[in-house]
């Protein structure tokens, strides 16, 4: 095989803006209706990522079913990232729906449990092997809430993240690394919780145990693999020796598995066989309805326990931690998340999605040696990142320096013009429940077409 050098940055940028002009001459609806939202919403849009993410207009929704949804102006898209996999259960699966119009008529929101929470809470604990759980509105309401607990639980302040990790809009979590200082990310975050997280790169057993080794942490977040950088796999062990220096230095140990959880049930917790205090759910597990969810051992439940409930009490004083929102364990949630659970994301469904995931891997792989390119696809059961790089990155700053945005943005565009959506197109295409062979065969000869017009 002849090895070709990386694509000239210039013709990916000619490429790249005729691929730009079609797509925004092909939205004129979107391109009317952002015009109006623009009066009323800062960037025309309900939420700013929306406006900011791509890098081109927005275009506006009408429908989704299955695997694909349909814009304003009409255009069909295979989608590979569901909505940051919010929707890997695909687009109103027809159960959940059911379950949903079901509980709606009868009742959405009382501030009161329902029978449905219980069955989730059961499925769950079985699933991720963690006895307790507690429901929010998102994964960045369930993660805050592991921290709080996890503080209250420890009685330390700090918090132990790694590089490349995100996990959700929580001030406490939204720092990072420059120069070898923590600071916040974004604007807007008090510089005091940057003061309160170390940040270390992932898979550095030296640096996590530098970090744990004065004894105030009160909590190890991570990823079992980081999801928001690419995909960085745990090197063999890693993950374990969190566990052991965990226990070793009196911290504990939560995995996010907001995005993980696509591997099958139960998440990479359940398919490397991992230990953990506590485990953050959310997205697809409520079947396009909000929802997040954690869950906890019985040592950390009991401070949700304790001390019992004084009648008259502030809600919030209930077992002293900071928890809960009014809408948390909505029985529309809950009706939702059943109904998913029960018949969309089941361990059948996850095996297919890891078989189409491997095909889709080797498709992309074969799209690289095809065209001469030393680029590699990952693994992870039904999502498959790849590298334009020769091997896979082991943590955020090789990923950060293996970082090709120009193609990813060309891939996107190129795709999009042509039936397929990668809304974080960095990610890599994830296969989501409701996809078929052919559909993995829509997007390897549109990905094939790709990778030939780089030449
Ligand atoms: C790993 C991880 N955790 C938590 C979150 C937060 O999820 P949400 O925005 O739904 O609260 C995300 C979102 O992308 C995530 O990737």
């Amino acid at each position: 095989m002849t090895v070709r050098p990386h694509p000239d940055p210039a013709h990916v940028a000619a490429l790249t803006a005729r691929e730009e002009a079609r797509f925004l001459t092909e939205g004129p609806r979107s391109a009317a209706l952002l015009a109006r939202a623009r009066t009323h919403m800062p960037q025309g849009v309900p939420m700013s990522w929306m406006a900011t993410m791509h890098g081109h207009p927005p275009v506006f929704v009408d429908h989704g079913a299955g695997a694909w949804f349909t814009d304003v102006d009409g255009r069909r898209f295979l989608d590979m990232n569901q909505a940051d996999l919010s929707v890997n259960c695909g687009y109103a699966p027809p159960a959940a729906v059911r379950a949903i119009a079901d509980r709606a008529g009868r009742g959405s929101q009382f501030m009161l449990p329902t029978e449905d929470a219980i069955w989730c809470a059961e499925e769950l604990a079985r699933r991720w092997e963690l006895p307790y759980w507690q429901f929010t509105l998102s994964a960045s309401g369930a993660n805050a809430e592991i921290i709080r607990l996890a503080r209250h639980a420890t009685g330390r302040d700090r918090l132990l993240l790694f590089d490349g990790k995100y996990h959700g809009h929580i001030d406490d979590s939204l720092v990072m690394l420059r120069e070898n200082r923590v600071v916040p990310e974004l604007a807007g975050l008090g510089l005091d919780a940057a003061a309160r997280a170390r940040v270390v790169a992932y898979n550095d057993l030296a640096a996590v145990e530098h970090a744990l080794a004065p004894r105030d942490t009160a909590l190890v977040f991570v990823e079992p693999a980081l999801t928001n950088i690419g995909v960085v796999l745990p090197e063999p062990g890693f993950l374990e020796g969190l566990r052991d220096l965990t226990r070793r230095y009196g911290s504990l140990l939560a995995f996010d598995e907001t995005h993980t959880q696509v591997a099958g049930p139960g998440g990479l917790k359940r398919a490397w066989s991992l230990d953990c205090d506590a485990v953050g759910l959310g997205k697809s597990v409520g079947g396009g309805i909000a929802i997040g969810a954690y869950g906890m051992s019985e040592a950390l439940a009991r401070h949700l326990i304790a001390p019992p409930v004084v009648p008259g009490a502030p809600m919030e004083s209930v077992g002293g931690v900071a928890t809960g929102g009014t809408l948390y364990g909505n029985a529309l949630a809950m009706a939702a998340c059943r109904a998913t659970l029960e018949a969309v994301l089941t361990p059948e469904n996850f095996a297919r999605t890891a078989r189409l995931g491997a095909r889709l891997a080797d498709g992309i792989d074969a799209a690289f040696r095809a065209a001469g390119f030393p680029w590699s696809a990952q693994r992870l059961m039904g999502r498959s990142g790849f590298t334009f790089a020769e091997r896979p990155p082991r943590n955020a700053a090789e990923a950060r320096a293996l970082a090709r945005p120009d193609l990813h943005r060309l891939l996107r565009l190129h795709m999009a013009n042509r039936g397929v959506w990668e809304s974080v197109a960095t990610a890599g295409p994830t296969v989501s429940i409701p996809m078929s062979e052919a559909d993995i065969g829509f997007y390897l000869e549109r990905f094939d077409a790709f990778v030939a017009a780089l030449g």
